[in-house]
């Protein structure tokens, strides 16, 4: 099974029908459209990336979906997420996903990078609700990948005991696969 089907698996496990989830690098939006078909129409997701074309392309991808779901479209870093996620979503959000790296078929100096990502982590990390996961698949091919990847694991080792981390590291294999990062904010009252 490849990662990105194995992340979609573990956070479909996470996600109800009625949640709020960020798609914090949009690119084609295969990320946006599954989240979307997690939560459905009563959910509700904001989606950012630097690039108008990277929207637009999610857009349309998810338009061929038939896709209800409320989706806030925001062309700006995810750096910033704290400013365009309304007050009162804050510690309601259900998952947040991170797809590092650049927009396939596109312009490859267009990457997102640790001076970047790690603001936008922190800042992931207080939106999040009891339960609600965060999910980081680096890859590690292109220029900065590997240092981004590396940032991002000190980054998550380092995060406090009210959170659970998980890193995969795809072994046997001759290419720079992506390493995964996921990590859930413990509930702070048992679950009956
Ligand atoms: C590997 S692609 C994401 C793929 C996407 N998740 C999908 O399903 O198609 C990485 C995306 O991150 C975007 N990006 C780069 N820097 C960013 C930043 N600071 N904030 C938000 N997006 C950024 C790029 O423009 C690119 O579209």
């Amino acid at each position: 099974m490849r990662l990105t089907e194995q992340v979609h698996q573990y956070i479909e496990k996470v996600l109800q029908s009625g949640d709020i989830a960020i798609d914090a690098t949009t690119g084609n939006g295969h990320d946006t459209l599954f989240l979307a078909q997690c939560i459905g129409r009563m959910g509700e997701i904001f989606t950012f990336d630097v690039q108008q074309q990277a929207l637009r392309s999610a857009q349309s991808h998810l338009q061929k979906h038939h896709i209800q779901t409320p989706i806030t479209w925001i062309n700006t870093g995810h750096e910033h997420m704290l400013e365009y996620i309304p007050l009162a979503l804050h510690g309601k959000v259900k998952a947040i996903t991170f797809n590092l790296g650049y927009l396939p078929n596109a312009n490859k100096n267009i990457t997102t990078c640790s001076d970047t990502t790690l603001p936008a982590l922190n800042a992931s990390i207080s939106l999040l609700k009891d339960g609600g996961v965060l999910s980081i698949l680096a890859y590690t091919g292109h220029d900065g990948g590997r240092e981004e990847c590396e940032a991002v694991k000190t980054w998550a080792n380092n995060l406090p005991n009210n959170f659970n981390i998980n890193i995969t590291i795809p072994q046997n294999t001759k290419f720079s696969p992506p390493e995964w990062i996921y990590i859930q904010k413990k509930h702070t009252t048992p679950l009956k």
